[in-house]
């Protein structure tokens, strides 16, 4: 039996019955559609549509189907086709004829809206929390990083030393960038649409102010066709996903190359590489290449979604159904990653003297010009006679730091101090603005990410 069997003599095919259920999926909304339905059956109750004792029953039904869903001890049937049905089925096993009066003025179509949203309004937490333990983890690293340098790069080549706790802590501004995301989501997610009725709205006294209040939204929705239609918010959360999927394949990527023994910049712990069936020296980054590998899987949900909606009539159209696997798969892809990339990440093991003799003084050539400046030189003079510079050493093939005082001089006004400059401690300590590399501006990146962290 159907909830919609009223008007048809025949019976669906069975893959067509197969094809058309979402129950495989959507029972991950069976707590989220207890609770709704609980409030929806206050609603009425306070609408004069249910009397006090059909309430009380209706809601009695309900803690039970709570209590089975919770204990695992909820049965399905092949008859139910999504896990509104079911619920609504069982509750008519267990209180009888009163379960009827439940589904009046509500529709599939608000419902699935409200169910989703709900499950939201917990998911997105569940994955903030997730983003923190992994900032953690990273600020932990700048910390333990103390005065260790590496060399930053632009285009992939060597560009200016950094501190090492400079690089770690980029990745807790970015990570805080998908936290503010899905806080703003938070936002457009919690408005309720449940009230809505199909598309048309409802014909009985239901206050939907206090409906909302009751299931913790903060808003309603003033218009029923959009609310149906509304999946903007399942959208940006797979937007959400996929950018701070992206996010972590970049921080991978990094650790990728870091770990190569061209690098060998970190080495990863044996709790977190894996080995090779044929090469028995083999160490590899699996878990940061899958972490790569799942942003490409994120941006396709993310895609995927979109096209659906492209090009829907109005209000409620079957193809919305497609809105909850890629959400979920989204949700459980990231909870699945995070932790384990914190974990990766926590038990690295870095190599300051590997950092350190990758940087070489032409990385300091930037310094140089800087030197000339802070010596009346305009920057465009400055840049081209440090270019110079470089030049006449490689042509010598000797480094910056060898080259003689004479060489320097015929170039522009360098003096006998100029070659404090390539020293890379000397590099970072200059670039103190907020923001830069310099130890003071980290130490206080430190305690500004901390504070930021500890308020998200
Ligand atoms: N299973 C459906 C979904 O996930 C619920 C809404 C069904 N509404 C309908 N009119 N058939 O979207």
């Amino acid at each position: 039996m159907t909830l919609w069997s009223g008007r048809f003599s025949g019976k669906l095919d069975e893959a067509a019955w197969q094809l058309n259920a979402s129950l495989p999926f959507d029972r991950r909304l069976a707590a989220q559609d207890v609770r709704g339905s609980m409030a929806w059956a206050g609603a009425l109750f306070e609408a004069g549509v249910l009397t006090e004792a059909e309430h009380e029953t209706i809601v009695n039904g309900l803690r039970q189907i709570a209590a089975e869903f919770e204990q695992n001890a909820f049965v399905f049937h092949e008859s139910d086709e999504d896990i509104h049905t079911a619920v609504e089925r069982r509750l008519g096993e267990l209180i009888g004829a009163a379960a009827g009066k439940l589904h009046t003025g509500r529709s599939r179509n608000d419902q699935v809206a409200t169910d989703f949203r709900l499950w939201m309004r917990q998911a997105i937490p569940e994955l903030d929390a997730a983003i923190r333990n992994l900032q953690s983890v990273l600020v932990e690293r700048a910390e333990q990083a103390g005065g260790t340098l590496m060399p930053g790069y632009t285009h992939l080549q060597r560009a200016q030393p950094i501190l090492l706790a400079h690089w770690w802590l980029s990745h807790v501004w970015v990570l805080h960038r998908d936290h503010a995301r899905l806080a703003d989501l938070t936002k457009r997610v919690s408005i309720l649409p449940l009230g809505s009725g199909a598309l048309a709205g409802v014909p009985f006294a239901v206050d939907r102010e206090a409906l909302a209040e009751a299931l913790g939204f903060a808003e309603v929705s003033q218009n029923s066709l959009d609310a149906v239609s509304d999946r903007d918010f399942a959208a940006e959360f797979l937007f959400c996903a996929a950018m701070l999927g992206i996010h972590l394949s970049r921080l991978a990527e990094q650790i990728v190359l870091f770990t190569s023994a061209e690098f060998g910049f970190m080495e990863l712990s044996d709790a977190f590489a894996t080995g090779s069936s044929l090469m028995p020296q083999k160490k590899n980054p699996d878990v940061f290449e899958l972490t790569r590998g799942k942003a490409g899987t994120l941006i396709g949900l993310l895609t995927g979604l979109l096209a659906a909606l492209k090009g829907l009539p109005s209000a409620y159209d079957k193809d919305l159904q497609e809105d909850k696997a890629p959400v979920f798969q989204a949700a459980d892809t990231l909870l699945a990653v995070l932790p384990v990339l914190a974990g990766a990440l926590r038990t690295l093991t870095v190599k300051p003297q590997r950092m350190r003799a990758a940087i070489d003084s032409t990385m300091m050539a930037t310094d140089l010009a800087d030197y000339l400046v802070r010596k009346g030189v305009p920057f465009r003079e400055a840049h081209a006679m440090a270019g110079k510079a470089v030049r006449a050493a490689e042509e010598k093939g000797v480094r910056l730091e060898a080259m003689p005082l004479e060489a320097y001089q015929a170039l522009g006004p360098f003096e006998a101090d100029v070659y404090q400059v390539f020293d890379p401690i000397q590099s970072v300590l200059k670039r103190n603005a907020t923001g830069g590399t310099s130890p003071q501006s980290v130490q206080n990146q430190i305690a500004k990410a901390r504070k930021v962290i500890s308020h998200q």
